[in-house]
């Protein structure tokens, strides 16, 4: 297997100005591509600007709505009515707006347990993919957007669990939360993430600055382990990096 190239770092003024840049960089991702495109999305607060460009004219027009699919990288296990639920956030900011509802990809949560649901989610995803292995030379997906939280975790990978450290499962359960919401979670195991043409982080706001001090060492966090294939950015505002 590659090894990944070393992470991008693209520092922004401000939220406006990250959603700006994740939007064009989704943009020439689904440019680059002519066939099928799959987009992997995240929860949390940081993507929310970046899904409300994305409901505007200027970009709603833009995207080739029938060629384009809509994955998640981690869901929490609550149902999928509930506001803390990412799809859901997601499909309430744009996706119910504008994509065929058969490109909408959920983590299906009104199943008995995180692992029952990981293992729908694995078997969506390897179908859609056409193949139980991944290739490192045919990436599952084009983009794959991120956050990270304050402990370091990425997806629903959180430090020190062993989730981590998955190699062969795509999608894991994960039965407890190590910040809040401190509800069970689903979440994408580092080598179905890493399947990608880019892995975009987007993190602002001064509560960040923290951890992104802890991200410049090799201190084995999941944000830090979380690496594409192809292209790894960090788009970073000047309120994270203390400026
Ligand atoms: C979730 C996320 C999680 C998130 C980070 C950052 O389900 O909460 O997918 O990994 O991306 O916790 O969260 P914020 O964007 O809210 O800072």
């Amino acid at each position: 297997m590659p090894s990944p190239a070393p992470i991008n770092r693209i520092v922004v003024a401000d939220p406006v100005a990250l959603a700006d840049a994740a939007a064009k960089r989704l943009m020439a991702r689904i440019e680059a591509n002519r066939d099928r495109i799959a987009i992997c999305l995240t929860g949390g607060s940081s993507p929310k600007q970046l899904y409300r460009l994305l409901a505007t004219d200027t970009y709603s027009k833009q995207i080739p709505w029938d060629r384009v699919h809509w994955f998640i990288g981690d869901e929490r296990f609550v149902s999928p009515a509930d506001p803390l639920n990412n799809m859901a956030m997601a499909r309430g900011i744009f996706l119910d707006r504008f994509a065929p509802k058969d490109h909408i990809h959920p983590i299906p949560t009104d199943v008995a347990t995180p692992d029952e649901s990981a293992r729908l989610y694995e078997r969506e995803l390897q179908s859609f993919y056409g193949a139980e292995e991944l290739d490192p030379a045919r990436p599952l997906f084009d983009l794959v957007l991120m956050g990270i939280g304050p402990d370091g975790h990425t997806a629903s990978l959180f430090p020190d669990y062993p989730a981590m450290n998955e190699t062969k499962r795509w999608v894991v359960g994960v039965p407890q939360a190590h910040v809040e919401p401190f509800v069970p979670r689903v979440s994408l195991a580092l080598p179905a993430l890493a399947s990608c043409h880019e892995m975009l982080f987007e993190l602002a706001g001064s509560e960040k600055r923290a951890i992104l001090a802890r991200l410049s060492t090799d201190e084995s966090l999941p944000a830090n382990r979380a690496r594409s294939l192809g292209e790894t950015v960090l788009l970073v505002d000047q309120a994270a990096l203390g400026g």
